[in-house]
């Protein structure tokens, strides 16, 4: 078994690294070493989990994906202008159980490449090329590393632009003057990082900062809120929000995003309900856009091209808010009538930014009013000679008003009131 410097296998699952060794022994055959980059070794490096298992291929990749098929089976999917291509090493049936649990049945095989950009925000032209051209296209020294794979190289690490150190020192640093304006998404990703390791950004990068800011506008709908919705995944996104602020990035997004001290205070201050909430990333986005109105909330949406559930999410939590004072006064009934239906992350936004009354109304429908039903149906209502049709529905809503609003408490109180609605 051949050294592994960084010790980087105590981070990879058993069943991958054996794939992993067959891609690059393979590869390195052809004199093509194979490498995991980018995150992977920047995490491996500081001891964090791992997600991503990037592979980079110093020569065709698509070359080695048929030459996997031949020599170990499964199949190859190609894509040619790229020249990437995904390896299956096996699809029997059984495996499809494991790809739904996350497992490792595929690996995807990228050709080390150089990219240049044609214009501010444009994507990248792509051509082949070294792992040093390759790890040079990349965004921040700490994401421009790549450990070796194959026989006795396992493990080596590939450092040429000094990523290690600014790991060690804690710093984001650009590798070179335009890479903002090449891709402006990399301001934002420049604070995740930053914020997520509580790291620095390397003093001449932020130098950089304010004259990119320009180029924010020129990013696609969908890069914007892929960026937004990043920062909203992570744990601890409000750090994140805060530099965006502070470095006026959020600002060049939209102008109807909000940036204000209340919004801000707000956003500061919540804290995510993690067992009520099923999409944190809803939650967030509904937090911080409470306070717009509709028509801007719709603005935002086009140029963020938001999903029609997070459309759905931010304008409910809009229109709830505006309307807290009276949401105060309702009744039990009065709570369901006018929250029923709505998405429940934004109810939960809007629940933790209250006060008094309407937040415990707004709590008390999420955990308790919304599912409270009466004990009789529509069945119910024909055995008892109501014939289907409205009438129904209205009656069936007063009892279920009645059980909301205390007026029955039994289910011999519900028949009651029932037949006397029924007369
Ligand atoms: N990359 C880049 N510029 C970008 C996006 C990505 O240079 N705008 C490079 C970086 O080397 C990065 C790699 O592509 O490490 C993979 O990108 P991505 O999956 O977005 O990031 P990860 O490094 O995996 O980090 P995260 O933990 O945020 O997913």
């Amino acid at each position: 078994m051949p050294p592994d410097r960084l010790g980087i296998s105590r981070f990879i699952p058993t069943s991958r690294l054996s794939l992993l060794r067959q891609v690059a022994d393979l590869s390195a055959g052809f004199g093509s070493p194979a490498y995991l980059v980018g995150g992977f070794v920047r995490d491996a490096l500081l001891g964090k989990p791992i997600n991503d298992f990037d592979l980079v291929i110093e020569g065709d990749a698509t070359k080695l994906g048929r030459a996997l098929v031949q020599k170990h089976g499964g199949r190859v999917t190609v894509h040619a202008p790229f020249k990437t291509a995904t390896w299956f090493p096996s699809h029997r049936p059984e495996r499809s159980e494991a790809r739904s649990k996350g497992e490792d049945d595929f690996i995807d095989l990228i050709s080390a490449r150089s990219e240049t950009y044609e214009h501010p925000a444009a994507l990248p032209t792509v051509k082949l090329g070294s792992l040093a051209d390759d790890l040079r296209r990349r965004d921040f020294t700490i994401n421009a590393m790549a450990v070796r794979l194959d026989g006795d190289h396992f493990g080596e690490l590939a450092d040429p632009l000094g990523g290690r150190i600014d790991l060690e020192r804690g710093l984001v640093r650009v590798l070179h003057l335009n890479s903002f304006v090449d891709d402006p998404t990399r301001l934002f990703r420049a604070v995740r990082y930053a914020a997520r390791y509580d790291f620095q950004l390397e003093s001449s990068t932020e130098a950089l900062i304010p004259a990119a800011l320009k180029y924010v506008d020129k990013l696609s709908p969908e890069r914007l809120r892929h960026e937004l919705d990043l920062i909203f995944e992570e744990e601890d996104s409000v750090p994140m929000l805060e530099k965006l602020w502070t470095l006026g990035i959020i600002q060049q997004v939209h102008p109807a995003l909000p940036s204000d001290e209340a919004t801000r205070a707000r956003v500061r201050g919540v804290v995510l309900v993690l067992t009520a909430v099923e999409n944190p990333v809803h939650f967030r986005w509904a937090v911080w856009l409470m306070g717009l109105m509709p028509k801007e909330i719709r603005a935002l949406s086009k140029r963020l091209h938001f999903s029609a559930e997070l459309l759905r999410a931010a304008s409910a939590a809009s229109s709830v808010f505006a309307e807290l004072k009276s949401i105060a006064k309702l009744r039990p009934s009065g709570c369901v009538r006018r929250l029923n239906g709505l998405p429940e992350d934004a109810l939960w936004a809007v629940s933790v930014c209250a006060e008094g009354e309407a937040r415990s109304n707004l709590e008390m429908y999420l955990k308790k009013w919304k599912s409270m039903k009466p004990y009789a149906t529509g069945e119910t209502l024909f055995e008892m000679g109501v014939p289907f049709g409205p009438r129904v529905g209205e009656i069936l809503w007063r009892l279920r008003a009645a059980w909301l609003d205390g007026e029955v408490t039994s289910e011999e109180g519900e028949r009651k009131l029932m037949e006397k609605l029924i007369e």
